[in-house]
């Protein structure tokens, strides 16, 4: 079976190519490398087939879907601050890139689009733990876009014959993530600048929280959603590990399996970003079998092994 992974140059993409190669899938990638490296996927990348070019393009997206039994969606400008200050460039590499790639997957005859959502869509309410049937409360351009791409899949999955499903990852975290843009995800800047000896730097208290959940279990999420029997219909799950982690805490677990005594530079907060996240899970885990197996701290000691 061929599988198409999109953006699947960059972090979490390339970890899927990585794990449908193992499960022996021939696995296709498009990616415009906007945020994406080739480098990423220098490991296989004389298995796999790469196109590079840009989704909102229909010319890109009709090549990339054809023969393909199932669409992994990553591609994406994932980042708050930076859809802030370019919602246009998030709404390109967003909703323009996801409509040419399902208006091309209906035509092309794919049997099942999975796509790369994410928790920000529930914005900053107090209720915790998030669950999917709560109401939505996007607060930056990033989250309107990712909840825009899941009423497409929705929309899709009941209008065209086309099955549809959304996962809605929590902080994804683990080897190949980019820590050197202002942009970059926490752990990864976190553990780049702890290594060297110097002070991560927190915007906010630090009190704030995230659910933490290692690659591996986003990994094993997407593969479930490819096999599942049934449709699933544009259905949302959460995928996280379905526990609350601070960022202060972060930073004593890092120094922890550093061995370091590093105190963290509190900085103002910065706008969009949510307070408290915390994933429920119970619902992936009742209909897909997700089971995660990576809890914050083992997944940090295999990520920090693999990038040693
Ligand atoms: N990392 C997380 O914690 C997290 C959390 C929630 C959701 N997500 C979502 O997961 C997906 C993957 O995130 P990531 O952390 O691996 O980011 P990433 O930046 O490493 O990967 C995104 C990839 O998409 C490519 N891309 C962007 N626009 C494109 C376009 N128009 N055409 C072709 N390729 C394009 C980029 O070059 C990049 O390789 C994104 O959709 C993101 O919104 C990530």
């Amino acid at each position: 079976m061929r599988q198409l992974v999109t953006g699947g140059a960059g972090f979490i993409g390339s970890h899927l190519v990585e794990a449908l190669l193992k499960e022996g899938h021939e696995v296709r990638v498009v990616d415009s490398l906007i945020t994406g490296r080739r480098s990423n996927l220098d490991t296989f990348y004389k298995d796999i087939e790469f196109i590079e070019g840009d989704l909102a393009n229909p010319e890109i997206a009709r090549k990339a879907v054809q023969g393909v039994d199932c669409i992994f969606h990553e591609a994406a400008v994932p980042s708050v601050p930076r859809s802030v200050e370019t919602p246009l460039l998030t709404q390109h590499n967003g909703e323009i890139a996801l409509l040419n790639v399902l208006t091309e997957a209906v035509a092309a005859g794919v049997r099942r689009v999975v796509l790369a959502a994410s928790s920000s869509a529930y914005g900053d309410t107090p209720t915790l733990p998030k669950v999917e049937t709560m109401p939505s409360s996007p607060r930056s351009p990033y989250a309107a876009s990712k909840l825009a791409c899941e009423g497409y899949l929705s929309a899709f999955a009941h209008s065209y014959p086309i099955d549809t499903v959304s996962l809605r990852y929590f902080n994804v975290f683990g080897l190949r993530q980019d820590p050197g843009s202002p942009y970059s995800g926490v752990i990864a800047k976190f553990t780049t600048v702890m290594k060297k000896g110097e002070r991560p730097v927190i915007y906010g208290d630090g009190k704030q929280t995230r659910d933490f959940c290692y690659i591996a279990n986003a990994v094993q999420a997407n593969l479930l959603a490819m096999r599942h029997h049934n449709p699933l219909k544009g259905g949302v799950f959460n995928i996280g590990y379905g526990r609350q982690t601070s960022l202060n805490e972060l930073v004593r677990v890092l120094n922890r399996l550093f061995g370091t005594s590093l105190e963290p530079v509190y900085q103002p907060s910065r706008a969009g970003d949510v307070r408290d996240s915390l994933a429920d899970i119970s619902k992936a885990v009742g209909v897909l079998g997700y089971c995660p197996t990576h809890d914050l701290e083992s997944g940090l000691r295999e990520f920090l092994a693999q990038s040693e």
